[in-house]
């Protein structure tokens, strides 16, 4: 019996992330990653190891405070169906839970799996706009064929008229109420 362990990725598993991640992007089963956005967001990984070896991985992208995006999960064709892409949700759902995110999205093209995982399938036009922030760097920008897909986690600290609104901008710097120190500057053109 294969021994499987998922942990949080270290430096060391870029490589074979990127080379899975890339693999299966070419066969247009999930979208590619540039070393960069994997070495910077190595934090947000997690891999899978069967009897030690790398099997796959999965990524968490916090979004915003009430909402985290499950990204880049690959498992190797090699030990695809036997547990392995639960495990890692499993461990991707954990760490949202950790962090207090209430809500996970997917884009995916395997809407069985993640139906399998606890989600279901919403409308592109329903999730908030910050969600889309980094498809200006995705190869299918305006093109778009991914299937959305959720799972709420805390249906009390994420109730679902976030949905479908405009996205409030983000507030200026404000002073925190109870802060002591001297008053700050104001900008000369401030209104
Ligand atoms: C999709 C993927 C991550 C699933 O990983 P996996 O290790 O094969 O899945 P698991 O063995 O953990 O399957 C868990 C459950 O989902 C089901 N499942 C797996 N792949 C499925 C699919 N493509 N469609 C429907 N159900 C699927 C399994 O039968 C299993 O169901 P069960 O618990 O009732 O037995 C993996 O096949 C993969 O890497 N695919 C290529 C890349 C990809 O599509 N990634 C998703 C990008 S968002």
């Amino acid at each position: 019996m294969a021994s499987l362990e998922v942990r949080p990725a270290l430096v060391a598993d870029v490589k074979p992330i990127m080379a899975l991640v890339n693999e299966l992007a070419m066969q247009q089963v999930m979208l590619p990653r540039s070393p960069a956005s994997v070495i910077e967001n190595v934090r947000d990984f997690f891999v899978a190891d069967v009897d030690g070896q790398f099997a796959g991985c999965g990524a968490l992208a916090v979004t915003w405070t009430d909402i985290a995006e499950v990204r880049s999960l690959a498992v190797h064709p090699l030990h695809q169906k036997h547990g392995v892409g639960r495990a890692l949700v499993e461990a991707l759902v954990a760490d949202a839970r950790r962090l207090g995110i209430p809500r996970l999205i997917a884009f995916t093209y395997v809407p069985g799996f993640f139906a399998k995982m606890g989600f279901t399938v919403c409308q592109h036009e329903d999730l908030p706009h910050k969600v889309f922030n980094d498809c200006m760097h995705c190869p299918k920008f305006l093109a778009c064929d991914e299937i959305a897909m959720t799972r709420v986690l805390d249906a009390k600290a994420s109730p679902p008229k976030l949905f479908g609104k405009p996205q409030r901008a983000i507030p200026l710097p404000q002073r925190t109420p109870g802060f002591q120190g001297p008053e700050p500057e104001r900008p000369r053109n401030a209104p």
